[in-house]
């Protein structure tokens, strides 16, 4: 069972900083020796948390509204081909960022391996409160970790190759092949984009209303199953309570249990490709951490709330390898 393994210390995709610090903190918690020791995986990892200062621009003016575009573009231009190296290896991908906005690379990555690799289209589950379906012009804040998805699903487009015109059609994903599941802060054009296409979508009422079981055997079923899952998890989806430590943090969130049974339902498939685990942010640790963690996983939580160990650990998937 192979696992490429890439950190990224990237946080310029918001203006909080202290997300750069979370691939670290999770690593010194021991997250490398448990994927190999606990659960067997051979792990490919060049020992680095990347931090991509030597492809960072010397000046970058806001340009369509969005924040650090050139060096939002060049690092996710860097992560894509991290990825796509480990992905065209055959090897299942676990990013541990930084901010959201990594996932342009990541998926951008792993959907052109898996077209050259076995010829098939990914799927995508977005766990997250947020949709980070903004285009620039819809984005209230500039922030381009509230815009991924646009990129991705080409709703949002630049030529200019140094923001984001390095993206063609063999990184983008269908707007078919999107499920989100978590939602409860989604922007006005958000809601606008998900509704004109259709994009099928489970918010934290769907979950109260049909149960995480439910909401994940329909998430499933749309999807299909002969489909490869790139999973990407935003830790915010995560109720405050148990993740307090991240930059945007909304109320009504997933319980640590029903964060577990999602990364579990996924893992069940056998199709998970790649997984990420974004938006944990250590130094806005809170005091109170909760203690009802079990020893192994208050290790890697760091007061992050909830954190790697657990997705990781449910991982073993290996249908596409
Ligand atoms: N929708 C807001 C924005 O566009 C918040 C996005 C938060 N994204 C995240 N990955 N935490 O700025
Ligand atoms: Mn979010
Ligand atoms: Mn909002
Ligand atoms: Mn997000």
């Amino acid at each position: 069972n192979e696992l490429g393994v890439v950190a990224v210390g990237f946080s310029g995709g918001q203006t909080k900083s202290g997300v750069d610090a979370a691939p670290m903190a999770l690593i010194e918690a021991g997250l490398i020796q448990q994927l190999e020791t606990d659960l067997d995986f051979k792990v490919t990892f060049d020992g680095q948390v990347h931090s991509y200062t030597e492809i960072m621009p010397a000046e970058d003016p806001d340009y369509r509204n969005m924040k650090k575009p050139k060096s939002v573009s060049a690092v996710t231009r860097a992560v894509s081909q991290q990825v796509y190296e480990h992905a065209s290896a055959g090897r299942f991908v676990l990013t541990l960022g930084g901010d959201h906005s990594i996932a342009i690379g990541t998926i951008s990555g792993t959907a052109k391996a898996t077209r050259e690799r076995i010829g098939r289209d990914i799927a995508v589950i977005w766990v997250d409160a947020h949709a980070d379906l903004n285009t620039p012009e819809t984005s209230e804040s500039g922030n381009i970790h509230g815009m991924p998805v646009a990129f991705l699903t080409g709703l949002a487009k630049e030529d200019r190759e140094d923001c984001f015109g390095w993206i063609k059609d063999d990184h983008r994903i269908s707007t078919r092949k999107l499920v989100y599941i978590g939602l409860r802060d989604i922007d006005r054009g958000e809601k606008k984009l998900l509704k004109e296409h259709g994009i099928r979508a489970f918010s934290m009422h769907d979950i109260d209303r049909y149960g995480i079981g439910k909401v994940m055997d329909m998430a499933l079923g749309w999807i299909g199953s002969d489909t490869p899952i790139h999973l990407s998890f935003d830790v915010d989806a995560i109720d405050p309570m148990w993740a307090p430590s991240t930059g945007t943090p909304v109320r009504g969130g997933l319980t640590l249990r029903e964060g577990d049974f999602i990364a579990e339902c996924v893992a069940e498939t056998g199709s998970l490709i790649a997984l990420d685990l974004v938006e944990v942010n250590p130094s806005l640790e809170e005091a109170a951490l909760d203690t009802s963690l079990d020893g192994r996983e208050r290790v890697v939580v760091l007061g992050s709330g909830w954190a790697g160990y657990t997705v990781a650990r449910r991982l073993d998937s290996k249908k596409y390898q």
